[in-house]
């Protein structure tokens, strides 16, 4: 059988982009006389390997399934959190995906994620490419977390920036109603990274708030938060308070482990949740004002009301730029982004080594933090504002959202 189908898949926390550059691979491979079928893999590569594969091509026919699954949050091809061992450990798995790929004629493997799945995409291109087997592998970013090292910032961070900040500008109207003094605290997703929590600080634009923001790249310190709130309160009797669910103290330890413990993942990783009702019992003890926490949870990563025109059409562009690459012959790739200009601006895709990229993870640059957690310097601002500007609209019927959806109809051999 000829190796010119295209097998796509999705892998990872979901994002309210990720489908946008689902859509636009799609749109570029059918414009595109080389490759085949399009496939997609449920489930990411667990599902793959269960031959979990449906054809994309086939549901995916007009301009509109396009526009309508790009503005589609939530990956349509669904997830996985899966660990891929290495070649040499778990020869078996890599075996049964060559065979799959062989059955169902793959030259062309896109596979859309985070770090982790960076790093599954780098492993099999590096066992295909010392087998001899022509296929090509291309990695493709999404997380809200930002923390991908050689991109500038990755498809799906802007619109759930744009959420955050969003919420952050309605919160602080519901709170300033009352006279009495309060405390807002909004918990943001970020495993390791703080750079969407630090992000938040742009809302500062729409009405002051955040007034405090707290990143696990920065040490937490309960009581300079407390002195913090006490000296704002001299000017203001309303703060709100953004913290990132990665927090830690000096010593490295996450500040509400003790408080609740969450499952772990394939990759080991703790599910974290506490921060913002951690520091909400502190203000309760030791200030004793009305303290509300809010946990943004995963309404931050599939808010499809609230997308960035920047983020859907950057992320579009992405994944066109990902078939280019592997139909240029490219493989062990990522399709990065590369910033030209903040304003007006302008951005470009370049390929980056896979290999550089797996498991790494980007911390958030602390000298874009103003002094005393407080905000974003000049620097820090022009970075995050172009990734939120633009709305665009989702589908919606009978006052609802009306999502694309793809259907589990396996391809039959
Ligand atoms: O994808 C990244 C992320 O959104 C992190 O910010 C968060 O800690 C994690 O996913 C949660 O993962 P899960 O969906 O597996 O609970």
């Amino acid at each position: 059988m000829e190796r010119n189908n295209l097998l796509i898949a999705q892998s990872g926390g979901p994002t309210a982009a990720i489908n946008a550059t689902l859509a636009g691979a799609v749109e570029a491979a059918k414009k595109d006389g080389r490759i085949g079928r399009i496939l997609g893999g449920f489930n990411g590569i667990q599902g793959i390997l269960q031959r979990k594969i449906v054809d994309i091509g086939e549901q995916i026919k007009t301009a509109e399934d396009i526009e309508r699954l790009s503005v589609t949050p939530a990956m349509a091809l669904r997830s996985c959190r899966f660990k891929m061992k290495d070649s040499t450990s778990d020869p078996d798995t890599y075996e049964e995906l060559s065979r799959i790929f062989k059955e169902y004629g793959i030259g062309y493997f896109l596979y859309i994620g985070g770090n982790d799945s960076m790093d599954t995409a780098d492993k099999l291109g590096k066992f295909f490419k010392s087998r001899g087997e022509d296929i090509k592998i291309i990695g493709v970013p999404k997380t809200i977390d930002n923390d991908l090292v050689l991109t500038d910032h990755t498809p799906g961070f802007g619109s759930a920036l744009k959420y955050v900040t969003t919420t952050i500008a309605e919160v602080l109207r519901d709170t300033k109603i009352y006279a009495q003094k309060s405390v807002v605290v909004l918990e943001i997703m970020g495993r390791d990274a703080g750079w969407l929590t630090a992000g938040s600080g742009i809302a500062q634009l729409a009405g002051g708030a955040p007034h405090l923001i707290y990143i696990p790249e920065i040490a937490f310190d309960a009581d300079e938060c407390i002195a913090s709130i006490n000296d704002l309160f001299k000017h203001t009797p309303h703060v709100v308070i953004a913290v990132s669910e990665g927090i830690r103290r000096a010593d490295g330890s996450y500040v509400h482990t003790d408080e609740r413990g969450g499952s772990t993942d394939a990759f080991g990783h703790q599910q974290l949740s506490g921060a913002g009702h951690y520091i909400e019992s502190l203000i309760q003890e030791k200030i004793g004002c009305k303290v509300r926490s809010i946990e943004l949870s995963v309404l931050q990563r599939a808010a499809g009301h609230c997308l960035s025109a920047t983020d859907i059409d950057e992320s579009m562009e992405v994944g066109r730029a990902a078939v280019a690459l592997a139909l240029s012959g490219e493989s062990g790739k990522m399709a990065a982004i590369e910033r030209i200009s903040d304003s007006p601006y302008q951005s470009k895709v370049v390929p980056a080594e896979l290999s550089d990229i797996a498991e790494k993870v980007r911390a958030f640059p602390t000298k874009w933090m103003s002094e005393g957690n407080s905000g974003l310097t000049e620097v820090g601002m022009n970075y995050f504002l172009p990734l939120i500007a633009g709305e665009k609209s989702s589908y919606y019927k009978n006052g609802l959202p009306n999502y694309f959806v793809i259907e589990d109809i396996f391809v039959e051999l």
